[in-house]
């Protein structure tokens, strides 16, 4: 509907300006304009502008009374009624329970696993069988030596993703061989996997020994922050230890992937490159968005510290170095040969050869391929 010019009036103005009406009303939308151009930029879009401006009460969870994480997960897989195969899945998934039961006391076996999450096809990708899903997440989890760890993981990861009908998949990027663990790298490699297979629209980096602990925490990505999801970790007394802390599960479009050049290739052994991704986000000129404290909440399986994933002693050296080595080191200087990409029942398995640690741990080793964003893009990635 066009205003008449009898109805457009700027009231916005007091009058006595000294600017004769027309002017006026030019002024007072020149600066609306400006002002909502301002609202804009500073909230991060019309969404996140309308999730900060709209956001109701926040629930507060009651731990003592869980659920089940696989409740009425028929219901969810096949029992939802009209189904419609074109029809997009609800806003808000119907299914959500709030907070789980989680326990470690007993190891589930693949087998078990596997017939309790029967939609689930080899390379441990899931699509709802009765609506389209919205989203799209790869979780990427780095592993080595951690079975047990991974068939808690999987118990709880399958069902969870499923209450909140996403489609995805999950990439467990197992490094080959005895040397140093790398975590960042593995994680740079199953982000170039996994965009092999499929378009992501979220990247989930997932440690394998934590799991979430309330189904309300939606693995899907803030289009406008890279997202801090392990916020509330019980080995933390369900706090954020600092401010900027980046580890455990963070989740990242591949465009602020990209953006970042992706992860520290050169970490090796214990710490320090969540920090390094936190600070080169920050070189990008990103900041970081974070889920409810009680709703980021996970509990780490209990473990003794790994051999071969000792301490980074350089790993505060290296922090320093960040600000000039992070354009270099990242995914246009990831190198790495897949050993092998098998399709387990549960989740996809790519072995890699990232190669060997510098003698001294944590040393930043001469850069020898050096790649462009314009030829990652090529590459799918
Ligand atoms: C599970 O489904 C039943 C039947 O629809 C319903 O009565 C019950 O409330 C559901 N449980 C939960 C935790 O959603
Ligand atoms: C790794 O170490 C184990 C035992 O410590 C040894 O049996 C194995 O051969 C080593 N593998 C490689 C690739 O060096
Ligand atoms: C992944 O594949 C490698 C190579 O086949 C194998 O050694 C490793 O045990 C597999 N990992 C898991 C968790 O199945």
């Amino acid at each position: 509907m066009l205003p008449t010019p009898g109805t457009m009036r700027c009231l916005s103005l007091p009058s006595g300006w000294g600017l004769p009406l027309d002017r006026q009303c030019t002024f007072g939308l020149l600066l609306a304009s400006q002002l909502l151009f301002l609202l804009y930029y500073t909230f991060g879009g019309i969404r996140s502008m309308a999730l900060q401006l709209w956001r109701g009460p926040q629930p507060a969870w009651d731990y003592s009374r869980t659920q089940d994480v696989y409740t009425n997960l028929s219901l969810i897989q096949l029992l939802l009624p009209g189904t419609h195969h074109l029809a997009y899945c609800p806003q808000k998934p119907p299914y959500l329970v709030g907070p789980l039961a989680i326990a470690f006391n007993r190891t589930p076996s693949l087998d078990e696993i596997w017939d309790r999450n029967r939609l689930v096809t080899p390379g441990g990708f899931y699509t709802p069988p009765n609506c389209q899903a919205r989203h799209r997440t790869a979780v990427i989890v780095p592993h080595r030596h951690r079975e047990p760890h991974l068939r808690h993981f999987l118990y709880y990861i399958h069902p969870f993703l499923q209450r909140q009908q996403l489609q995805y998949g999950l990439y467990i990027i197992h490094q080959a061989g005895n040397e140093t663990f790398n975590r960042a790298k593995l994680l740079n490699v199953g982000v170039k996997e996994a965009m092999k297979d499929e378009d992501w629209d979220c990247l989930y980096l997932h440690d394998v020994d934590l799991i979430p602990e309330n189904d309300h925490n939606i693995y899907t990505c803030d289009p406008s922050h890279p997202k801090h999801v392990s916020i509330a970790m019980n080995k933390f007394g369900y706090q954020l230890p600092y401010r900027t802390y980046f580890g455990g599960v963070s989740a990242v479009t591949p465009e602020q992937y990209l953006r970042m050049n992706g992860f520290p290739n050169e970490y090796w052994g214990w710490g320090g490159e969540d920090d390094d991704i936190a600070t080169r986000l920050q070189l990008a000129g990103m900041t970081i968005s974070r889920p409810p404290l009680s709703v980021g909440r996970y509990k780490m399986i209990k473990h003794n510290s790994d051999r071969g994933n000792e301490q980074n002693p350089r790993r505060f050296d290296l922090l320093l170095r960040t600000r000039r080595s992070w354009t270099q080191d990242g995914m246009n200087s990831l190198v790495y040969t897949t050993l092998a990409h098998q399709r387990h029942p549960l989740f996809t398995n790519v072995t890699v050869d990232i190669g060997p640690a510098p003698r001294r741990p944590g040393t930043l080793r001469p850069q020898t391929h050096k790649g462009s964003l314009a030829s990652l893009r090529a590459a799918g990635v």
